[in-house]
């Protein structure tokens, strides 16, 4: 599989496409479909309620996606959030320096400075890829897009590059509207805006994305420490250090030894690892937590994984999130900026807390999913989504547009669709229409036919075996439920009557 084999299939099934196409496109924005939005509003909803029940102190809350000059002045965005451009003499086409070496030298060029790159470019001989012109160094740019607010007396604002300052200029209020107490944990789900020069690869490198950002704000002193240690001190880490860059499997006690990291930073990363194993299937040997050099590392962190996948699409590892210990940098420079006190006072001790985030990116994650879930078997595509996750639950047919089976249908697909995403389906014959859910991911198909008005039994069929059990109209919902949590198997749920002879 490739990534134009996905890109046709998100487009013709209608999970994502590029914007505003009937002008050409605009590089970089992509419009959801209602697949692509059901899949989203899953993956989010799969992510919430993972991370906010990781602690009874986190919640979630939601910020404005324009903020004010000043919150990005304090934060060091406006300064520090810029990438290294070149610019081709001929053609005047401007690449970012290091992706454009990283493209033709297969190898990671971030955190380095535009003259380092400059050098490398002339090394290698590498040309604009437009006009195949010499390519010049023209600086840094930063990626923020900038914006006026209101009419007459402007103010100068910022489309967010990232959800998570809305949680830091407002930790102070929602502290003390949460009793004073840490950790405390403050999720935002929501957009962010960079102004990438060279947006790449479908949903992994736009200028508009989701983020699921999870700001964990807690005392200093407790930093080698966490009261659900012992549940995670024999867990196996998957890690790739700045130093050996080989991946290996480590108990979370030697990670915290061998790599000199705080238990409360290695604790988040088993639990983040946890996810991507557990709940969203992803297969052990295509994951990997990846820690970054010092000049990789974002200008804001002290130590910074990145979670890495090695995507079918493409055959490499490409972030999708990433673990960041940003000290007590924001908050001290929002104290500092803007004069209100982030400095706290619990038990008499006085201290700014440090903050450990946890951030994702919502659109790479979609884009796993579906490169994940892609198969070509039984002559066609199958969406093989974790059940939890798959856009639509359950599709329902008539077995046949006759003998009162549409309406008996209709009467059952009206029912379940109170408690699962439905979709109802009584054109073409029924093997084209099993064949049209698998394409899409449903994971499993209900069939009304003339068996059911006699007893009230439908047949429920499996995506990904075909398998085909015989159950009650009314044990429908338990059922199913009880196979998306892996209380019970397929087979065992009903009795079989089809199985495939393969
Ligand atoms: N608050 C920290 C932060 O924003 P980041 O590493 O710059 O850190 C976090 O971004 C995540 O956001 C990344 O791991 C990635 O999944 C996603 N992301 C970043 N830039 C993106 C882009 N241009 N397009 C899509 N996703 C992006």
């Amino acid at each position: 599989m490739n990534i134009e084999q996905l890109k046709q299939l998100a487009k013709r099934r209608g999970f994502f496409w590029q914007s505003d196409e009937i002008y050409g496109g605009l590089s970089g924005f992509y419009v959801y479909g209602h697949l692509g939005l059901l899949l989203k509003h899953k993956w989010e909803n799969v992510w919430r309620k993972y991370f906010l029940s990781l602690d009874e102190n986190f919640f979630e809350i939601e910020t404005p996606d324009i903020m004010s000059e000043d919150v990005f002045k304090a934060s060091g965005h406006v300064e520090s959030f810029v990438d290294p451009i070149c610019i081709c003499s001929r053609c005047k086409n401007v690449e970012r320096a290091d992706q454009l070496l990283e493209d033709v030298l297969g190898e990671n060029f971030e955190g380095k400075s535009p003259e380092e790159l400059l050098k490398l470019i002339k090394k290698h001989n590498i040309k604009c890829p437009k006009c195949g012109g010499s390519l010049k160094e023209a600086g840094e740019l930063n990626m923020m897009f900038p914006l006026t607010v209101g009419v007459g007396q402007l103010s100068k604002a910022y489309l967010r590059p990232e959800t998570a300052q809305g949680a830091y200029v407002n930790f102070r209020q929602i502290f003390e509207i949460m009793r004073r107490k840490l950790p405390l944990g403050l999720a935002i789900i929501g957009k962010a805006f960079r102004n990438e020069i060279s947006p790449r690869q479908l949903l992994l490198r736009t200028r508009e994305f989701s983020q699921a950002e999870l700001q964990i704000f807690f005392d200093p002193q407790t930093i080698n420490q966490h009261k659900r240690w012992d549940e995670i001190k024999n867990y196996r880490l998957i890690i790739s250090t700045a130093k050996s860059k080989k991946i290996v499997k480590m108990k979370s006690d030697d990670v915290v030894k061998k790599c000199n990291l705080p238990k409360m930073y290695v604790y988040y990363m088993a639990r983040v690892q946890e996810f991507y194993l557990n709940i969203l299937k992803i297969p052990e040997n295509k994951f990997r937590f990846k820690e970054l050099s010092e000049e990789e590392k974002a200008f804001y962190n002290k130590y910074h994984w990145d979670i890495e996948l090695k995507f079918n699409s493409t055959g490499k590892f490409s972030e999708i999130a990433g673990i960041h210990y940003r000290t007590s940098h924001d908050l001290e420079r929002h104290e500092k900026a803007s004069g209100v006190k982030q400095t706290i006072s619990i038990d008499k001790k006085k201290f700014i807390p440090h903050v450990i985030e946890l951030s994702f990116g919502v659109d790479r994650n979609i884009f796993a999913l579906l490169d994940f879930s892609f198969r070509e078997t039984r002559n066609q595509i199958i969406m093989s989504f974790p059940p939890a996750l798959s856009p639509i639950d359950v599709a329902v047919f008539p077995l046949v547009n006759r003998d009162r089976l549409p309406e008996k249908a209709s009467e059952i697909y009206r029912h379940i669709n109170k408690t699962f995403v439905s979709f109802y389906d009584s054109s073409g014959s029924i093997g084209r229409r099993y064949a049209r859910q698998d394409e899409i991911g449903t994971p499993f198909c209900v069939t009304i036919d003339r068996q059911t008005l006699e007893d009230n039994t439908v047949t429920l069929r499996d995506r990904d075996t075909t398998v085909q059990i015989r159950i009650k109209v009314d044990d429908i919902e338990k059922t199913i439920n009880d196979i998306i949590d892996g209380k019970i198997m397929f087979r065992k749920a009903g009795k079989v009557v089809y199985e495939p002879k393969d």
